[in-house]
């Protein structure tokens, strides 16, 4: 049994919402109870005033004190155990958890403010303050209809039976599973065969996993703290695995002429730590000229084989990451083997332009992908257009606070890589 007792301006806003569906059966069943009291009747002068201007100056009417606690008092005095609420944007957000929580109460006060708000003073006189969201409604009346709908809900008798509240999105911190009736098949769009088999098992499946999904896709928020089982979080943990290549040509130099770059150790050095520290797959150094491969391949060779793998041990693992590729394409291949599917490439760029992708976008993606990304890093004056337009994403370029974006590539993959996996 839940009494909710309402402090408001405009006791008619309720009439309509409270005598239709669940809730006009709930209160007939004598399983809710809603009482409207109108605040102006607390109001003690002549003119039952009930708002003023606002000291400070501003836009807009504060509700005044006095009616609201002379209110608040007669409540505390007629009712047993009551819980006074404060509807106001400032409020702690109402969600399913809250609305639970609310349900035990005997008795609810909701008290709605009007206006730009309800002078400061009154908040010391109620229990809580609630919000039903990040939104300005004029005035709390929506707000304690929204709580009162679904605090009575969660009363046992109020919905047909018990199960649907428990199974209602939210309920268990998932959004709720897709739902279709007849017919079986409308302007060609079909009901899933799944729910047609009758085997409860494979349909309970179904649900549980287009509920994870969903939440998942569009509450990141939810998810975090979504009650999912070890196996459900191992399923869902992994993003497409992100692969980076190093590209000294074809790169542009200074002259806008397209170049070969040379071997630097101390990129190859730095990626592959920063690589390693982010779980990216595999750090392809990509370099046609022999003289220079020898050298990425000493420099490589030195550290996961040779006097440098024993003289810093975590050195070692990072450098396992890097390969060498003659070209893209070798790159490209490789991971195919690897992964089963070539990857996306993902070019990166220094310059803006048109149909860039976001880093939120693009991590987006790796939550969604199953297949592998290939990351382009361009040495030199950056990736040659041609190599851009072959990309099936171009990155965002990295902006800070200024103007200034010119990075070294190491530091550049650092970032991305934080972006993107961090
Ligand atoms: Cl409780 N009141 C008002 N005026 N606006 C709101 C709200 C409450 N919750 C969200 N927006």
């Amino acid at each position: 049994m839940a009494n909710f007792t309402v402090v408001t301006l405009f006791p008619g806003i309720f009439t309509s919402p409270l005598s239709h569906s669940i809730l006009q059966k709930a209160q007939e069943k004598g399983l809710v109870s809603v009482q409207l009291v109108d605040l102006r009747t607390y109001a003690s002068d002549r003119h039952r005033v009930t708002d003023d201007y606002s000291y400070g100056g501003g836009q807009g009417m504060v509700m005044k004190p006095e009616p609201v606690i002379k209110a608040i008092e007669d409540l505390r005095a007629k009712l047993s155990r009551p819980r006074i609420i404060l509807l106001t944007p400032q409020g702690k957000v109402f969600t399913q958890q809250e609305a639970q929580r609310l349900a035990l109460a005997e008795n609810l006060v909701l008290i709605c403010g009007r206006y730009e708000g309800v002078d400061e003073r009154v908040k010391s006189f109620v229990d809580e303050e609630v919000s039903i969201g990040d939104y300005t409604l004029s005035g709390g009346e929506t707000a304690a209809l929204v709580i009162i709908d679904a605090v009575a809900r969660l009363i046992p008798g109020v919905l047909g039976n018990v199960k649907s509240a428990r199974e209602d999105s939210f309920s268990d911190g998932l959004l709720e599973y897709p739902q279709y009736t007849r017919p079986e098949e409308y302007r060609g769009i079909k009901v899933p065969e799944v729910l047609l088999s009758g085997d409860h098992e494979r349909i309970k499946a179904w649900r549980r996993m287009m509920s994870l999904k969903l939440t998942l896709e569009r509450r990141p928020d939810l998810w975090r703290t979504a009650p999912l089982t070890r196996e459900e979080r191992r399923a869902f943990a992994g993003i497409a695995p992100l692969y980076v290549a190093l590209i000294h040509h074809p790169v542009y130099d200074k002259n806008h002429q397209v170049v070969t770059t040379a071997i630097t150790n101390m990129d190859i050095h730095d990626i592959a730590r920063s690589a390693c520290t982010y779980g990216v797959k595999g750090f392809y150094v990509i370099h046609s000229v022999k003289g220079l491969q020898k050298l990425a391949a000493k420099i490589i060779h030195h550290w996961e084989h040779g006097y440098g793998s024993r003289y810093n041990e975590t050195r070692k693992v990072a450098l396992e990451l890097a390969r060498l590729a003659n070209t893209l394409d070798e790159a490209i291949m490789d991971i195919e083997q690897e992964c089963g599917v070539k990857p996306f490439l993902v070019a990166t760029s220094a310059k803006p332009g048109s149909s860039r992708i976001s880093f939120a976008g693009l991590k987006e993606m790796l939550r969604n992908e199953r297949r592998p990304f290939l990351l382009l890093l361009g040495t030199g004056w950056g990736l040659t257009e041609s190599l851009l337009a072959q990309a099936d994403h171009v990155l965002e370029p990295i902006m800070g606070k200024t103007d200034y974006n010119h990075l070294s590539v190491r530091s550049a993959a650092a970032i991305i890589f934080d972006r993107l996996l961090g």
